[in-house]
């Protein structure tokens, strides 16, 4: 977007909120309010995405169809219960650019990256380690090291942690492939986030996959804050294989149904379960594990239905909008932000990369000075209704989500922020 050559004021984002096509998407979702009933400036899409309204009338009918039918739903329900699965599989293999077969929702983001790492690490003789960014999201970090620990091996040699260059937070792919190049014979696996949860930094996946495949790698990638959130192409970047969660962008709500991808070429040992046997002989209840074509297969157990049905209404208004229009607003939205905001340094440091490239919608800012103002500053914007959230050590995450966000939002959060930083002392 080209920035508007005035001092920006409430009416120019109210003009820029009229000009923009997707604008009557934002009725479509539950705007969380404050105590005075006004609704808050939600910019924190990057940890828990709105509840779109239709997602009610989805749940209620599977509480209503279980009261109706009970077991009967599993085969008689409005959406029957065993291949529940199915409902969700076109709209994901959409947002992750895969083929359909390639995708399966189940369980959480976790636990598919455990049961994904069981069947794709595979170390052996020198090639043993697994390669991610330092500060990783905890829960990948706990994933990788107790795998790499549960086969004998000592993740303080086979966990690699790539760092940004001193004085820096964010990683260029070069620095990725050039450890490859190097180093890649004793690399095992290669787990890699799409976009970086604190830095809100987004990578080129197909240059990572093809780094790592040349190394003769595999090529995972963790993709909580990039689905949804950024075009993806899993299939034609030959990604092995990729792990989700559906509560941040893809607006599933709390504790949603999460997500996998494996490539059509991979079919390999795994951990296996009753519902990934392929379902014509699943309940015969053989002993024989023979899995399901493609992702599906993957599946351990029986999906948690009321935790899937807010994903259908979610996926329909993804399909509805289309991702390319929704990533064009995105990238206008978050340029709004970074303009207001470059407009309050040097108190205001941005850490997300400015490039739109290497970013979503989130953009990560510290406030400089001494320590405690950005927890001074961030607890202002909370008390002035403007939902974003703090990573420690020193970060504030915003995000505005071009679904449901407005450019007035991101006009009024950043007048909070200027606030709360000129009363800093
Ligand atoms: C990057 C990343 N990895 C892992 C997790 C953990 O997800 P879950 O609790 O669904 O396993 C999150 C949750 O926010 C995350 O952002």
């Amino acid at each position: 977007m080209t920035h508007p050559p005035y001092e920006p004021t409430l009416d120019c984002a109210r003009r820029l909120d009229e000009a923009d096509p997707l604008r009557a998407l934002r009725e479509r979702f539950a705007l969380p309010r404050g105590g005075n009933a006004e609704p808050l400036v939600y910019l924190c899409g990057h940890s828990l995405g709105l509840m779109p309204l239709a997602a009610r009338g989805l749940v209620m009918e599977e509480l209503d169809d279980w009261a109706r039918l009970a077991v009967l739903g599993h085969e008689h329900a409005h959406r029957p219960w065993i291949p529940y699965h199915e409902n969700l599989r076109e709209g994901l293999a959409s947002l992750a650019g895969a083929r359909p077969a390639e995708v399966v929702a189940m369980s959480s983001l976790t636990v598919n990256l455990h049961l994904l790492l069981a069947a794709f690490y595979r170390p052996s003789g020198a090639r043993r380690r697994i390669l991610i960014e330092a500060g990783a999201f905890s829960s990948d970090r706990h994933a990788v090291a107790s795998q790499i620990a549960w086969r004998g091996l000592d993740p303080r040699e086979a966990l690699v942690e790539l760092s940004p260059a001193a004085g820096t937070d964010t990683i260029p792919e070069e620095t990725i492939e050039a450890y490859l190049e190097e180093h890649g014979a004793e690399v095992a696996l290669v787990l890699w986030p799409g976009v970086q949860y604190r830095t809100g930094q987004a990578f080129d996946l197909g240059r990572i996959a093809s780094a790592a495949h040349r190394a003769g790698c595999v090529a995972g990638f963790d993709l909580a804050h990039a689905i949804g959130n950024l075009p993806l192409a899993l299939h034609d970047i030959d990604a092995d294989f990729a792990v989700w969660c559906s509560y941040k962008y893809l607006n599933g709500g709390p504790g949603a149904i999460g997500g996998c991808f494996v490539h059509e070429r991979h079919d390999r040992p795994r951990l296996a379960g009753w519902w990934g046997h392929e379902p014509a002989t699943r309940f015969r209840m053989g002993p024989e594990f023979r899995p399901a074509p493609g992702a599906a297969g993957w599946q351990i157990s029986n999906p948690p239905i009321l935790a899937a049905a807010p994903l259908i209404a979610s996926l329909a208004l993804f399909g509805q909008a289309g991702m390319a229009r929704l990533r064009r607003k995105s990238v206008a939205l978050t340029g709004f932000l970074e303009y207001l905001l470059d407009r309050l340094a040097p108190e205001v440091q941005l850490i997300t990369p400015r490039a739109a490239d290497s970013r979503g919608c989130q953009l990560s800012i510290r406030i400089t000075g001494p320590q405690g103002r950005g927890q001074t500053v961030f607890d202002a914007l909370t008390a002035q209704g403007i939902i974003g959230d703090w990573r420690d050590p020193d970060t504030i995450r915003l995000a505005p989500v071009p679904s449901y966000n407005s450019f007035a939002d991101v006009f009024r959060g950043a007048e909070a922020l200027a606030q709360a930083v000129r009363r800093l002392p």
